[in-house]
């Protein structure tokens, strides 16, 4: 599996799937989570009612359609929320392991993730670039490109030098 990054918008990405750093509920939000409902349309929203009525666990990952997105599929994942005192770091990982066997279930070879966590819910950045290096460098999966999106310039760098 080819381990890329780029700078730029999550809801942007030419990929099979792209993967949104989603809360409990599951019912939309901020940061990634509400570019992703914005530029994916109200078919997303609708999707994670009827297929998820309870949510998703944190350190979960599901799948609904990705609307009006390039992508064909969004894959949600709920990161645990280090600033309310959720610190469990396999529960990061999980988020990573869980999106790629969803992906592996769904056959979306490309897939684009955001760095889960890191923004609204507060996980130190530089573990938050490790946590999905690490799963990606032991993974067995049919996934051919996980690709890290970085919001902005300086994030870029530090991936890139984490890579
Ligand atoms: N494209 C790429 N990366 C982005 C984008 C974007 N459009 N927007 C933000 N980022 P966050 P979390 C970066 O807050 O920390 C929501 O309300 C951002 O700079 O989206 O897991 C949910 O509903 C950061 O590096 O996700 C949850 O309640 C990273 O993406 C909660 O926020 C993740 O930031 C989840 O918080």
């Amino acid at each position: 599996m080819d381990i890329t990054v780029v700078q730029g918008d999550i809801t942007a990405q030419d990929v099979d799937a792209v993967v949104n750093a989603a809360n409990r509920g599951m019912r939309g939000g901020g940061g990634v989570d509400g570019a992703i409902h914005r530029a994916g349309g109200p078919a997303v929203l609708a999707d994670c009612v009827s297929r998820y009525p309870s949510g998703l666990a944190t350190g979960d990952a599901g799948w609904t359609t990705a609307g009006d997105l390039a992508a064909r599929w969004v894959i949600h994942v709920v990161g645990p929320n280090y600033r309310a005192g959720e610190r469990d770091r396999a529960l990061l990982l999980s988020c990573y392991s869980r999106a790629l066997e969803v992906a592996d279930s769904l056959g979306a070879a490309t897939v684009a993730f955001p760095l889960v966590s890191a923004g609204i819910y507060g996980w130190p950045k530089q573990d938050a670039i490790a946590a999905p290096l690490e799963v990606f460098r032991s993974a067995t999966t049919s996934v051919t490109e996980a690709r890290l999106v970085a919001f902005d310039a300086a994030t870029y760098e530090q991936i890139r030098a984490a890579l």
